[in-house]
């Protein structure tokens, strides 16, 4: 099992963004979401389904491409997808999206 310790500035950091850009966020919702992401991705773990597993997405720091974990690059790659993973800029609201992002912290 690895533990990680979320360093307190990255919660600081989430926290901010929660408060001012995500006031709707609602991880429940966001997890129903997720359903759809589900069949290439295991939440409860980090193992590889057809994409990464994605648990403890935001506390391993970076992207498979390299960027830091953040709302705006994990949204980035939301939207954009790209091998084997579908673009979902016109799939999923803004809403949508944030819910999922704020249900993605939860694992
Ligand atoms: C058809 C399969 C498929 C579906 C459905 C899918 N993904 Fe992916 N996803 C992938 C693949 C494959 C990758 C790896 C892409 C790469 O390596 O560039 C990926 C990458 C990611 C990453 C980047 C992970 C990292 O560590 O860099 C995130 C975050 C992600 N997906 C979230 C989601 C979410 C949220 C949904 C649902 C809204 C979703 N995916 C739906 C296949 C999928």
């Amino acid at each position: 099992m690895l533990k990680k310790v979320i360093p307190a500035g990255v919660v600081a950091v989430l926290t901010a963004n929660l408060l001012s850009g995500f006031q709707k966020a609602d991880a429940a919702k966001g997890k129903e979401l997720f359903e759809q992401c589900g069949v290439c991705h295991n939440a409860d773990s980090t193992e590889k389904k057809m994409g990464p597993g994605l648990k403890g997405l935001y506390k391993k720091g970076k992207l498979t491409n390299g960027k830091p974990v953040n709302d705006a690059n994990v949204k980035a790659v939301l939207n954009a997808g790209g091998n084997g993973m579908p673009a979902y800029e016109s799939i999923l609201s803004e809403e949508e999206k944030a819910h999922v992002l704020a249900y993605l912290k939860t694992l």
